[in-house]
């Protein structure tokens, strides 16, 4: 969810009150993905980068978490969404910690829709999480070992990954998940991303021919539908 900075910082604001309008962006991304029948919505709010962002910022960041959460868990437990914290809880403030507990507590009972929020969350830090607690049972590091221990194990790997904000790079996501995803840019800032936007990015999505290393010859002759068509 990037570009909340410039896009306050373009009206004169300060970059929080840019973060308060990217968390009315992800209401209406939330509501619009259960509503189209996505299952899974992992979503990048805090990286373990950004902790060297100015420090107001920063506590600005984590106020608003807990704002979000203590206002908007009673709508989304009855919409149907499920609350996942992804990332390292150690290091966050107990204020925000509680936030989080409570927040996957309440809404442990919903299937419609499964909202991941990465927070203090880094891709190479999950690899290195799930390796180490892999080495400390002794076990063998295998793709399926270590993707079973992966911080985002209870959903399946990211159809798409859409990044806002009009960069070309990953950033630091879904390192290991991501290696077929297909990746959309939007040079959109996330405050203004909304379900018409959302709605091009899955367009763009269906068109692409998803191979999985194999040629399309092959797709064709295992999809009866594709073979017809
Ligand atoms: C939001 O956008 C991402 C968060 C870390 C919350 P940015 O804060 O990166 O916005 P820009 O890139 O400075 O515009
Ligand atoms: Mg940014």
């Amino acid at each position: 969810m990037d570009g909340n900075g410039r896009w306050a910082t373009r009206r004169f604001l300060p970059r929080v009150a840019g973060h308060k309008v990217g968390v009315d962006a992800l209401r209406g991304c939330v509501r619009h993905c259960g509503d189209v029948g996505v299952k899974v919505l992992t979503v990048f709010a805090f990286s373990s980068e950004n902790w060297s962002r100015p420090a107001d910022e920063v506590s600005g960041l984590m106020e608003l978490l807990a704002l979000a959460l203590s206002r908007e868990v009673p709508q989304l437990k009855a919409e149907g969404v499920r609350i996942h914290f992804v990332g390292d809880r150690a290091a966050l403030p107990p204020k925000v910690r509680k936030g989080l507990d409570a927040a996957e507590a309440a809404t442990a009972c919903n299937d419609r829709l499964v909202l991941n929020i990465c927070f203090n969350y880094g891709g190479r830090w999950d690899i290195v999480q799930a390796a180490s607690r892999l080495a400390a049972a002794g076990r063998p590091i295998t793709e399926q070992t270590l993707a079973a221990a992966m911080s985002l194990s209870h959903v399946p790997d990211p159809d798409l990954v859409i990044r806002t904000g009009g960069e070309r790079r990953i950033s630091n996501f879904l390192l290991w998940q991501s290696a077929y995803a297909e990746f959309y840019f939007s040079d959109k800032l996330w405050p203004e991303f909304d379900k018409i936007e959302l709605n091009a990015a899955i367009d763009d999505f269906n068109r692409r021919e998803r191979r999985f290393g194999l040629t399309s010859g092959q797709l064709a002759s295992r999809d009866p539908a594709r073979r017809a068509a």
